[in-house]
């Protein structure tokens, strides 16, 4: 199966579906959840320094010999790594652990007040030298965005955040979509924390898919990024098996009545 892809404003391919990797810390559990990714057909993988397991992904691919090339990675670059010197020495140090001459996608993980800017400067830098081939951010808002117009030689071509049928960010999306920015929703499935909803439930039913496989549809017709996690091999197989079928106008028009702003990760809001 070959696995939709969006382009990215700097002409790079990004598959619309990637393996979360945020807990997954365990090198056994890790290694049997990308051949289960690898076998049903992943090919995109979302690390972080902060996840502390990009050498294990970097030593997955290598025992399983496959094609770097064929690889979307990405990582980002954790909190204590912000400044520009810092995140400089950072990249390299992602780049030994994931045995790889380039990364896909390095974002920076958080708008880091003032420092931001710095580790922007590192992040385009890198790219120029040829060790990273996009550049993004993560959980930056409007505000951040528009202040990298007076700072950034590059904008970003991603931004990651928490995106889901509950917390929907309607002016975010359409800020970026204007601006050409791929937006990634991050805990596509609200972490697990709200699998039960009775109008998700019931489309489930309708179209013969999980509960895990309607929210992720409805990322995919927003034309979203989506990073499922899971360690779970039937689960990895069902969150990429949603290409077969498509929501209904009137059911998309009823899950957007399902945002309420539940946050399961951090709120960039209010960083200043
Ligand atoms: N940039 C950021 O700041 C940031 C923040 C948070 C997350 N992320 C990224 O987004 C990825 C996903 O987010 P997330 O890990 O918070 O949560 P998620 O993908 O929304 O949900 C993961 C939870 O759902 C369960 N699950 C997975 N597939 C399922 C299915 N088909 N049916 C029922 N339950 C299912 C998983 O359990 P099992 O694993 O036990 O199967 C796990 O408990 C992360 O791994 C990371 O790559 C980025």
């Amino acid at each position: 199966m070959s696995l939709p892809s969006i382009k990215l404003s700097d002409g790079h391919e990004i598959p619309q579906v990637g393996l979360g990797l945020w807990q997954v810390k365990d090198a056994a559990a890790f290694n049997a959840a990308f051949k289960a990714a690898i076998d049903a057909g992943y090919r995109h993988f979302d690390s972080a320094q902060f996840y502390d397991n990009e050498d294990l992904l970097g030593a997955a691919v290598q025992q399983m010999g496959l094609n770097r090339e064929e690889l979307f990675i990405t990582s980002k670059v954790k909190l204590p790594n912000f400044g520009e010197k810092r995140t400089a020495s950072s990249v390299d140090e992602s780049l030994a652990k994931l045995q790889t001459s380039y990364i896909d996608l390095m974002l920076l993980h958080f708008p880091v007040t003032v420092l931001r800017r710095k580790s922007w400067r590192a992040l385009e830098d890198a790219k120029t030298a040829g060790k990273i081939r996009s550049i993004g951010v993560s959980n930056y808002t409007i505000k951040h965005l528009e202040e990298m117009k007076t700072y950034a030689r590059e904008m970003p071509v991603v931004n990651q955040v928490e995106l889901h049928v509950f917390l929907q960010q309607p002016e975010l999306l359409e800020y970026c979509r204007e601006h050409g920015i791929v937006v990634e929703a991050y805990s596509p499935l609200a972490h697990g924390k709200r699998m039960q909803d009775e109008v998700i439930t019931a489309m489930a039913e309708q179209h013969g898919k999980s509960y895990a496989q309607i929210m992720l549809r409805w990322a995919i017709e927003n034309s979203l990024v989506v990073l499922p996690k899971s360690i779970t091999p039937e689960r990895i197989q069902q969150n990429i098996d949603i290409f077969d079928f498509e929501l209904y106008p009137e059911e998309l028009q009823e899950i957007t009545k399902l945002n309420c702003n539940l946050r399961t990760c951090w709120d960039p809001n209010h960083v200043p």
